[in-house]
């Protein structure tokens, strides 16, 4: 069985940064949607929870056919999301800091895709659940180590299982990560597609699927 190390192609001796980067390397090889597999992915992030975790590392346990999450005890509800595109902010003169902008957002007639509702279903992260109801969100990693998926929580609480990228700084100002953020309120509003803010520019992996898709705007 392989050590958490060797899935992390790492030495033992590895320090905490250096997992870090291993991780945010091997977590994007390792997705179904980058040529990975469901187990590999699940197997790379069971790796480094277990090294950060500080438990033994001797080997790996019978973890790759493990469920990636098992339900828990009490059952969270739907949760109400209200969503802003914030590529839409400049072309309306709208600020992040607009104490009022959802509200605007509303009386501006937007586009579905720009602004609107949605739920999330128990046990689906926000990403999830806004490409389940067919929107199609920005994420590059899936895996809590990119800022691809990054959105800004104007009111509720996004909790993120997995973060290995953003500073508490960016973490104090409402800044989550979609991709494994589960809400943990009754309801949240978010601006999504925040790739433009320039403190996060350099926590961005390549462009997947939405920013090809959109190359253009
Ligand atoms: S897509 Fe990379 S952290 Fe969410």
């Amino acid at each position: 069985m392989a050590s958490p190390f060797e899935i992390l192609g790492l030495d033992p001796d590895a320090d905490e940064p250096a997992v870090r980067r291993a991780y945010r390397e091997r977590v994007f090889e390792a997705h179904p949607d980058h040529g990975g597999s469901a187990a590999e992915f699940r197997r790379v992030r069971a790796a480094y929870e277990r090294l950060l975790s500080g438990e033994s590392v001797e080997s790996e346990p019978a973890m790759a056919d493990a469920p990636a999450d098992e339900p828990t005890a009490t059952e969270p509800e739907k949760v109400r999301v209200e969503y802003l595109n914030y590529a839409v902010l400049d072309d309306h003169g709208w600020g992040l800091d607009d104490p009022d902008l959802f509200e605007t957002a509303a009386a501006a007639d937007l586009a579905d895709a720009d602004h609107g509702e949605f739920l999330v279903h128990p046990r689906e992260s926000l990403l999830e659940a806004a490409e389940n109801r067919g929107y199609a969100w920005p994420y590059a990693c899936r895996g809590g180590a990119c800022a691809n998926c990054a959105v800004a929580i104007v009111a509720g609480e996004l909790e993120m299982p997995n973060d290995t990228v953003l500073p508490p700084e960016m973490k104090a100002h409402g800044i989550r990560l979609s991709c494994n953020g589960i809400p943990v309120s009754d309801e949240l509003k978010v601006l999504y597609n925040i790739k433009h803010l320039p403190a996060l520019e350099e926590l961005r992996l390549p462009p997947r699927p939405f920013e090809q898709a959109h190359a253009s705007d």
